[in-house]
């Protein structure tokens, strides 16, 4: 027999300045508007998201606005890092907590007032960072939240990432293309810290918002996930979902979500297999600028299998050849199973951490030379250059000078990506 839990959201959001009253206004949040399906009664002591962040609240700073203004120049364009659905992010420096020693350089993020993400979502990101720590999650530094005479203020303050995320690099053809061991590198950390959230914390952790641009990049090209306003609660033991309304970002978010809005760990595998698609071809989930049959990522690269000899077809010409192809099929298959029609049959996201471990550690079987018919059609006089290089040496250089040379100022894609997809139906 199937036990239904509703949670009616009674409590207005009401945020306020110090970290126990975030903690207690947000579980309207928690206990919110969602609806929770259970397989079995069972009964658990498991603590909540905000039992456990009053725990930590205290590791992270509480700013005043005056302080993060005066760390941006005054919000200065010159200082913009991009802009999401969320609000602008800034670059700005700040005094260590003790006010000795030197000033060390932050990203802040502040909200949009006019935006569509909003309160909700900056709570969830401050309660599911402060209670997190891995090394390929972003550090949340602290946050201000007032209600002041230049209206509603709510920042949030992350450790700088300074080399972008993995979307620029793969996209923006302004930044050299990434090298294939370093898109290995990323997906491996980016992996690490989803099962992490999945799977190491005494609550489970739905992220909801995987996608490239959402894996930044810090200043050893380590990658570290970050926006956490989507991120969920898991279901309790016994449960099989959460169901919620479906909201994410288009061309990442697994149809069986989208259609039943049931969210369960699987989601996030699905729209890894996404990204991993995109490190192989270097184009978007979704590329409004190609020939309509082109344009979704996954229904285009359905007519090249991992295992045909038109496979090589869909890779990243900016690779220039230098990967083994042997190894791009074994990350076409991994993705293959990430999306699974069904959610059961993706793997947890342990088992591809394992699963990329072993296909990065193995020997180059394959390389770009790789003798089948299909990689005539790119013979070329680098054939037999070694396929996974370069590493993290001279090109590495050479790609943190560009990127200086850019800029940090320069503003992102101005791309307001996040969309409310659409309500899921809640029986
Ligand atoms: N900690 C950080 N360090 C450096 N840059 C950052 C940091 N956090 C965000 N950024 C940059 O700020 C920009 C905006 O980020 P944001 O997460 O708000 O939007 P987005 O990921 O592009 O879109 P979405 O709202 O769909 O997540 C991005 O270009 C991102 O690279
Ligand atoms: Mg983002």
């Amino acid at each position: 027999m199937k036990c239904f839990y509703y949670f009616k959201d009674k409590t207005r959001l009401k945020v306020q300045r110090s970290a126990p009253e975030l903690k207690n206004q947000s579980k309207s949040y928690y206990s919110g508007s969602d609806l929770v399906i259970k397989s079995s009664c069972s009964t658990t002591s498991r603590r909540s998201i905000p039992e456990l962040y009053e725990e930590k609240a205290q590791n992270l700073r509480v700013f005043s606005f005056s302080e993060l203004r005066h760390a941006t120049h005054d919000f200065s364009r010159m200082l913009k890092l991009g802009e999401g659905g969320f609000g602008c992010v800034y670059k700005g420096s700040i005094k260590p907590a003790d006010g000795k020693g030197d000033s060390f350089e932050v990203a802040i993020k502040r909200l949009n007032p006019d935006g569509v993400q909003g309160h909700k979502q900056w709570v969830a990101e401050v309660q599911f960072l402060g209670i997190v720590e891995h090394p390929n999650l972003v550090k949340l530094i602290g946050y201000c939240a007032v209600d002041g005479e230049r209206g509603i203020q709510r920042l949030l303050v992350y450790e700088y990432m300074p080399n972008k995320s993995l979307e620029d690099h793969l996209f923006n053809k302004a930044i050299p293309a990434l090298p294939w061991q370093t898109r290995l590198q990323t997906v491996l950390g980016a992996a690490q810290g989803l099962a992490y959230l999945h799977e190491e914390l005494e609550v489970q952790v739905i992220y909801r918002d995987f996608k490239s641009s959402n894996v930044l990049l810090d200043k050893d090209f380590n990658p570290k996930l970050s926006d956490f306003g989507l991120a969920r609660e898991g279901p309790a033991d016994g449960f099989t979902h959460v169901s919620t309304a479906a909201v994410g970002t288009f061309g990442y978010a697994a149809p069986d979500y989208i259609e039943t809005g049931h969210l369960t760990t699987k989601s996030d595998v699905w729209s890894f297999g996404v990204v991993l698609y995109e490190i192989l071809t270097g184009r978007r989930s979704m590329e409004r600028n190609h020939p309509r049959a082109e344009q979704k990522l996954l229904e285009w690269v359905k007519h090249f299998p991992a295992n045909s000899k038109k496979f090589h077809m869909i890779m990243d010409w900016r690779l220039e050849n230098q990967y083994p192809i042997s190894t791009a099929r074994k990350i076409a298959k991994l993705a293959d199973s990430c999306l699974s029609k069904s959610a059961k049959d993706r793997p947890k996201m342990s088992e591809v951490v394992e699963t990329l471990k072993q296909i990065i550690q193995l020997p180059d079987e394959g390389g770009p030379s790789e003798k089948s018919p299909e990689s005539f059609d790119n013979d070329s006089d680098d054939k037999d250059k070694k396929a996974d290089q370069p590493g993290p040496s001279d090109s590495w250089k050479r790609r943190m000078a560009h990127l200086a040379s850019l800029g940090e100022h320069v503003e992102g894609s101005n791309r307001k990506r996040f969309m409310i997809m659409q309500r899921a139906k809640v029986p």
